[in-house]
């Protein structure tokens, strides 16, 4: 019978490579993203496809916890509970210090990376515990989230947030045989949250960081001992190994991506 893992934020940079790597691990996928995504899920979908992986998409807002439990729910009637869940939907919100930060936007930001994880997380669970499915989830975090980054005050705390939410889940779910684990990537490149990071990093005007995107992306690798910046497919291979067997002792983890940042 297929295995079938499902990756939330599936139409964006690193969901695209997790499904990659996921699929050259064997996995079926279940690849999922906002409605207004469609397209770009669709290319995911196509792209997995093409390396032979059985692939189904649902699209949903992870912040709508009745959305998120039909779509799954419907999923796993027609074919299986899934084994593997990355909640990998996230967004950034904006680059501004804590002073001058919007609380609409803070709220949203923690709407998005804080409940969205939670939604998902609980709703494959209580699948998976239904169905008797032993697996693994797992959140991504960002090291926004371990030591906290100038500028984003509400995206440090969700990630921090959901670090906490995979070790007490890791907890919960244990008596099940379901594992759950978090990975926090660094600075990852190239891709949309990166561009948007130096630009927005750059327009900010902090003491942390120039004003110029060719000087800031100069800081920022500088800042790394690895002197480079990570890849998608570093962070989707690290979750294909935790969704895998080969990780079968480690729940409650957070695996640092992000090539010795200090
Ligand atoms: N790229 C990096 O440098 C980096 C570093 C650390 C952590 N992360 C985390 O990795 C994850 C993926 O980031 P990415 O770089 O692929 O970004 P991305 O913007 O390319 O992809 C994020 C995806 O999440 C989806 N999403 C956002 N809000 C949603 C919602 N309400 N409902 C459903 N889907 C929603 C978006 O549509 C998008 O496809 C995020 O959680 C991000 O915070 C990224």
């Amino acid at each position: 019978m297929e295995r079938w893992a499902l990756v939330t934020g599936a139409a964006g940079d690193l969901g695209r490579a997790i499904a990659a790597a996921l699929a050259a691990d064997g996995w079926a996928l279940l690849l999922a993203d906002h409605p207004s995504q469609t397209a770009r899920l669709g290319e995911t979908k196509e792209e997995c496809a093409a390396t032979g992986a059985l692939t189904a998409v649902a699209t949903f807002d992870v912040t709508d916890h009745d959305a998120v439990s039909r779509a799954v729910a419907s999923f796993a009637q027609q074919h299986a509970a899934p084994a593997a869940v990355v909640a990998n939907a996230g967004i950034q919100g904006e680059f501004t210090p804590i002073q001058d930060y919007d609380v609409d936007v803070a709220r949203r930001v923690l709407d998005v990376n804080v409940i969205g994880v939670f939604n998902v997380l609980a709703a494959t669970a209580r699948l998976m515990i239904d169905s008797g499915t032993a697996g693994s989830m797992i959140a991504t975090a960002s090291m926004a989230g371990v030591n906290g980054a100038p500028n984003m005050p509400a995206y440090s705390a969700s990630k921090a947030a959901v670090i906490g939410l995979t070790k007490a889940a890791s907890r919960d779910l244990a008596p099940y045989r379901i594992r759950v684990n978090a990975v926090s990537p660094g600075f990852i490149g190239p891709g949309r949250m990166w561009d948007v990071q130096v630009a927005r990093q750059a327009a900010a005007a902090s003491q942390y960081y120039e004003s110029e995107p060719e000087v800031v992306e100069r800081q920022m690798v500088e800042a790394i001992p690895l002197r480079r910046y990570g890849s998608p497919p570093e962070v989707a291979d690290v979750i294909a190994f935790l969704a895998g067997e080969r990780s079968s002792y480690l729940t409650g983890v957070n695996i640092e991506i992000a090539g010795g940042a200090l």
